[in-house]
């Protein structure tokens, strides 16, 4: 996001860059054969009921999910993550805590279990679109953020919701260095966080997170960039002002507070208005709100969408 000059979408580049994902495919492929996994998988979630929320094109495959990452916790480089994790984080790092505080008249330290146990875990598949214009579909696991943010009885002066990343050198090489001020923080307005659309996830494809995709919780917000679905959840705060994000704190001409998928507002070093599907070979018109548009516009009637970017 920060460090490049450009998205990965030139042209030339998307021949290259199906290559290298056949060609990792195919390494995967060859690594089942000899025994050493291909995506280790963390374990199967129990449980989980189908729901309606499911768009009809295809799932992205199982292994670019989970080696076509962005988590700057563990290196800039999208194939970081997924070196990294297993030796740094191991395969489902838990004991977890989700510290609750702020606007609230039940702040508690909760851990991940029982955060999530009284909760009907479902599956939902839906589009993802990174602000780097490219895209996958992904069948997460999870429950609405809604339903587990009332349990703490948000008070009249909650109006927006802030969210923090696990701060860990030893467990996240990134953070050794200054790329971004850690912790990673992103927020959402109560009404964004409480919208039904917005997941709390805990898995995809049927099993728990791996480290590389944010385990073991982490936000996932479809009508927006990518940036705001954060990973690795330690800290939910309700605020009365919105949280200065780590992305506009970064490089706050480009990136903003709401952060919806626009086709029509480019990004100040690339245009918006297509994507390439990772797997695909052309690239695809982005929908307005990732085509979630009938579900979340009137989220933001009468804003001016080119200025709160
Ligand atoms: N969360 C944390 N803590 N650190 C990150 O670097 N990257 C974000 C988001 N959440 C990021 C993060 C970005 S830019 C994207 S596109 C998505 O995670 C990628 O999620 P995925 O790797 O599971 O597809």
């Amino acid at each position: 996001m920060l460090l490049k000059s450009k998205p990965d979408i030139g042209e030339s580049e998307v021949t290259d860059k199906r290559l290298w994902l056949d060609r990792r495919r195919f390494l995967a492929v060859g690594a089942a054969f000899i025994g050493s996994g291909a995506p280790a998988l963390a374990g199967p979630l129990a449980n989980v009921g189908k729901s309606g929320w499911r768009v009809d094109d295809p799932s992205t495959p199982l292994n670019d999910v989970t080696h076509y990452n962005n988590f700057y916790e563990f290196g800039t480089d999208k194939s970081d993550p997924a070196q990294m994790a297993p030796s740094f984080f191991g395969k489902a790092p838990k004991p977890w805590t989700v510290t609750v505080s702020g606007e609230c008249a039940k702040p508690a330290a909760v851990a991940y279990e029982d955060l999530i146990r009284p909760h009907r875990l479902e599956e939902r598949i839906y589009r993802m679109r990174c602000v780097e214009a490219w895209s996958m579909v992904i069948p997460w696991v999870g429950v609405p953020l809604g339903e587990v943010l009332k349990r703490f009885e948000p008070n009249s002066k909650a109006k927006y919701v802030e969210f923090t990343t696990l701060v860990d050198p030893e467990r996240f090489p990134g953070q050794r260095g200054g790329t971004l001020d850690w912790p990673y923080i992103e927020g959402l307005r109560l009404d964004e966080a409480m919208h039904p659309l917005t997941l709390l996830a805990v898995g995809l494809y049927g099993e728990e997170l791996l480290p590389q995709n944010g385990a073991p919780i982490r936000l996932v917000v479809p009508w927006k960039y990518g940036f705001k679905s954060i990973k690795s959840i330690v800290g939910i705060r309700f605020t009365q002002t919105p949280a200065r994000t780590t992305w506009m704190k970064a490089a706050p001409r480009e990136y903003g507070f709401f952060a919806n998928v626009n086709p029509k507002v480019d990004h100040p070093r690339w245009s918006q208005a297509k994507e390439r599907r990772i797997g695909e070979f052309l690239k695809r018109e982005t929908l307005a709100f990732n085509g979630y548009a009938d579900q979340v516009a009137a989220l933001y009637s009468g804003m001016d969408l080119a200025v709160n970017f």
